[in-house]
């Protein structure tokens, strides 16, 4: 099977590593990539947001499945350009994608499919936004209503700031805020059957304790030793399945990956948001475990025959992954500095997100850097085997938690 992978961060590195070790996967290619992509895979020059230039590279490499990787080629349409060109792909296309491009579309079908989630009031202007704010309380939460690369949520107990967020975005939902830990949970999806993988967490603040500003994620882990057996089960049965189900009878069948990222408060879980593509750094964990092959697995989700797959099998033990961020991360990360100390065990090793080679030497060209992944028979182990790994990694100015997992 040849395989395109379209994307550049740590997700696509996690993704490209586990179809290279898919026997079935005769090629690999990524566009555009990085420099730890570089090594497993063949990288091309693309513009993921151009439906076109994806249907046309893909055509060329005669590519056999297409996988697509980030939010914003899904939602720029560039699934319904590689069907429509005859191949197979992995993501929803351009009207279900927006689950996650439009956060007022996202509340209307939890709504409509009886999902369990924050009320919400979605506001087009500053004055509806202060009534909002006033019937929920504190902590406010002001969601931008459209894609903002993880920087539309604001959540504080400060109104002037909450107004001040609501005013700046144009249209919000504003909602009530939900307490208790995130979990995350990927459910793959062909249309009309969804398989759910292992629920995993993440950690959205940029320092330790849960303090500073919320990134796209710092690190993860999975599985959650404290979560209930059955939360998976659980969470397909009130979200996952009603909302495929509701996507299906608004004639926008939705295929690819649903990501459920979830509170869970004390009158159980609660949906924070969807997004339709999977999380980043979780993935990075969560397709450590997994042992079914990846291709074949994505491939069935891309032409509907999830139902006939076997069940998926996981490994025992835990994965841990913690994220080294450029200098400045998140407000305006510093590009351009080299990575030195990158290494691997038979335990852990390192996924690239943002990296490039440039003579010869490879260096910072994102906010998020690199994902360094521990594994072990535990927790303990695996977060102790990541951040050894950690310790030896040299970038000036970079920073990372040191409180992941633990
Ligand atoms: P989102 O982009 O919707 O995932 O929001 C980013 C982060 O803001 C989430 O991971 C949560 O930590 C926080 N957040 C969003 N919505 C809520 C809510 N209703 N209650 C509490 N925290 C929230
Ligand atoms: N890790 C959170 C996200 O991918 O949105």
């Amino acid at each position: 099977m040849r395989v395109l992978v379209i994307g550049s961060g740590g997700r696509e590195h996690a993704l490209c590593r586990s179809l290279k070790l898919d026997p079935q996967v005769s090629e690999l290619h990524c566009a555009p990539g990085n420099a730890g992509i570089e090594e497993i895979a063949t990288l091309h020059a693309v513009t993921p947001t151009d439906p076109g230039q994806v249907a046309s590279l893909a055509t060329r490499l005669g590519a056999d499945l297409v996988v697509v990787g980030p939010e914003a080629p899904l939602v720029a349409g560039v699934a319904d350009a590689v069907r429509a060109a005859g191949i197979p792909c992995f993501g929803p296309s351009r009207e279900p994608a927006m689950i996650e491009g439009s956060k007022a579309f996202a509340k209307d079908v939890m709504l409509a499919a009886g999902v369990p989630t924050a009320r919400a009031h979605t506001c087009a202007n500053p004055e509806e936004a202060a009534a909002a704010l006033a019937e929920f309380g504190a902590p406010y939460v002001v969601k931008d209503d459209g894609l903002a690369a993880g920087k539309g949520v604001v959540v504080t107990g400060d109104l002037a700031e909450a107004l001040a967020h609501a005013a700046a975005c144009g249209r919000v939902v504003i909602e009530e805020f939900l307490d208790g830990p995130e979990v995350s949970l990927f459910a793959l999806c062909d249309g009309a059957t969804a398989v759910p993988l292992q629920p995993a967490q993440d950690f959205k603040r940029a320092y330790d304790g849960d303090e500073g500003p919320n990134t796209g994620g710092m690190g993860a882990y999975t599985p959650l030793p404290w979560a209930p057996d059955d939360l998976a089960e659980q969470v397909m049965r009130e979200v996952v399945r009603p909302t495929v189900a509701e996507l299906a009878r608004r004639g926008m069948p939705y295929s690819g990956v649903l990501y459920v990222g979830l509170a869970m408060t004390a009158k159980g879980p609660k949906v924070i948001e969807f997004n339709a593509r999977f999380g980043d750094p979780e993935t990075q964990v969560v397709l450590d475990r997994l042992a079914t092959p990846l291709a074949g697995l994505l491939m069935a989700c891309a032409n509907g025959t999830l139902a006939g797959q076997p069940p998926l099998v996981w490994r025992d033990g835990s994965a841990v992954t913690v994220v080294i961020a450029a200098e400045n991360y998140p407000a305006d990360p510093v590009k351009g500095d080299v990575i030195r100390g990158l290494a691997s065990t038979p335990d852990s090793y390192v996924l690239h997100a943002g990296t490039e080679r440039r003579d010869g030497e490879i260096v910072a060209n994102g906010g998020r850097v690199l994902s360094v992944v521990g594994t072990g028979p535990d927790q303990a182990t695996a977060r102790a085997r990541a951040y050894d790994l950690v310790a030896g990694i040299e970038l000036r100015g970079s920073h990372h938690r040191t409180d992941i997992a633990r």
